[in-house]
């Protein structure tokens, strides 16, 4: 597989120059894989739990959402598992210190200095960050950052089943963000420290385990490409038994390939009644079923689909980019745009809307044509500075799929016959649309 490491970098230098994602607290050196969305990233993330939500939540009868506390009592986490055994394999380099996972490192010489053979044993390194509840500081006050979502869902089952009225199969879908005190983060938003998931457990019968698996994996792997994910950089990994989580008894993942390799951006896991049977012993709340039709009461079974937003808004931002050489000029020098082919449910802005010069009543229109789009819930962006090829070039570079200009001919004509032009991003044609036709025309080209 071929790495191309500076494509990374521009990628991420993109990011920074347009406000997609920014260091954290930059002004001060930054702190270490934490990262801040600017005025871009923030819609594009945004664009990417709505898009999550309505197919895993708003569209179908059969799942209802939960927004449950990052704070949750340590028992949750001593049940779970994750306080004994939410840990990776941590080695220090005897010679200069630096600290890996063991499980990352390729031979046998220390990736920072170079010095063979200067790893420790591995010992285990618990992810989930610790801080106090109230104001005593002691280990009866500790409690834990989430690491994951799920346990938020599983401690509900019965509020949620019961409010809802729900009988299994059904899920419970979950944004938000999660904590792990990663030992090697790093890939820009790819693995990091603080992140957000979207996640969602599905309680099906025992015996529908294995279809509502399949059903997943495939529904999962689907939602990827229908929102424009090229199919050929995407695949389905079925983890080996050595790699599944203590709860999982089969887990697929949906991967992409990166730059820097191919990465996971969620798994489908089975995680049987593991996590309800636990809850259940632990809390002596029976966390189960009671089927009112045969008079049985059974512990349901779940399939986790478990994503990452970062990781899919990174995805799309790689998915997209592209440097496209559009002409030579007069000397021969390749003239290149960049261009980020995002779906238009993806991308941070719809439509963008210019005058074509600053004068001759131009701004004028287009600030009211830009007010319209507005109110009829495009994200648009106004612009009257500079070249109007430079304009475009902007907005290809932050893909935006359409951009509106208001000429001279638009000002001229009488008010029911005035067109402005619409430039497509990727075809780079343009078209004149009546202006009382703009907003239909634009919901008319947005996919569903
Ligand atoms: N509840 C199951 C669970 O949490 P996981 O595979 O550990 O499973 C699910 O996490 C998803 O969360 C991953 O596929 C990834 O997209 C995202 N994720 C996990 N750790 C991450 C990190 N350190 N940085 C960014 N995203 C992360």
């Amino acid at each position: 597989m071929s790495q191309q490491p500076d494509l990374m970098d521009r990628i991420v230098s993109l990011c920074k120059r347009r406000g997609f994602v920014f260091q954290a607290s930059e002004i001060y050196g930054g702190l270490s894989s934490c990262y801040d969305y600017g005025p871009l990233g923030v819609e594009l993330k945004r664009n990417v739990k709505e898009q999550w939500w309505r197919a895993m939540v708003t569209s179908r009868r059969d799942i209802v959402g939960l927004d449950s506390a990052i704070l949750q009592s340590p028992r949750v986490w001593q049940t779970s598992g994750h306080v004994e055994g939410f840990s990776d394999p941590l080695v220090d380099c005897k010679n200069c210190k630096a600290r890996f996972r063991a499980d990352h490192l390729e031979g046998d010489a220390c990736p920072s200095c170079g010095q063979v053979g200067t790893m420790t044993e591995p010992r285990a390194f618990n992810l989930m960050f610790r801080t106090f509840m109230g104001p005593m500081e002691d280990s009866a006050a500790t409690v834990y950052l989430r690491p994951e979502t799920a346990q938020g869902i599983f401690t509900n089952f019965l509020n949620v089943m019961n409010s809802a009225r729900l009988k299994p199969p059904f899920g419970v879908a979950q944004i938000g963000k999660s904590f792990r005190n990663e030992i090697t983060p790093g890939n820009f938003v790819f693995r990091t420290r603080e992140f957000e998931q979207m996640e969602m457990e599905y309680f099906v019968p025992p015996d529908e385990e294995d279809k509502w698996y399949e059903y997943w994996i495939q529904e999962r792997f689907d939602w990827y490409q229908r929102l424009g994910i090229r199919k050929d950089k995407l695949r389905l990994r079925v983890h080996g038994d050595d790699e599944l989580a203590h709860y999982s008894s089969g887990c697929t993942d949906v991967e992409y390939q990166f730059p820097f390799g191919w990465g996971e951006l969620e798994g489908i896991a089975k995680r049987g009644s593991f996590d309800l049977g636990r809850h259940s012993e632990a809390s002596g709340v029976g966390l189960s079923f009671f089927d009112e039709q045969t008079k049985e009461r059974w512990t349901p079974h779940v399939i986790e689909p478990a994503g990452g937003c970062d990781r899919t808004a990174m995805t799309f931002l790689v998915d997209a980019y592209e440097e496209q050489e559009v002409g030579k000029d007069a000397k021969g020098v390749a003239d290149v745009r960049t261009v980020l082919h995002f779906d238009p449910r993806i991308a941070p802005i719809t439509v963008a809307v210019f005058p074509l010069v600053k004068k001759a009543g131009m701004p004028e229109l287009a600030d009211e044509i830009e007010g319209r789009l507005r109110v009829a819930g495009f994200r648009t962006f106004y612009d009257q500075k500079g070249a109007i090829g430079r304009r475009y070039r902007r907005q290809d570079e932050v893909g935006t799929p359409w951009c509106v200009t208001v000429d001279g001919e638009s000002v001229d004509a009488e008010p029911e016959q005035a067109t402005v032009t619409i430039r497509d991003r990727d075809s780079m044609d343009q078209q004149r649309v009546r202006v009382a036709d703009v907003v239909d025309w634009l919901r008319d080209k947005m996919p569903n």
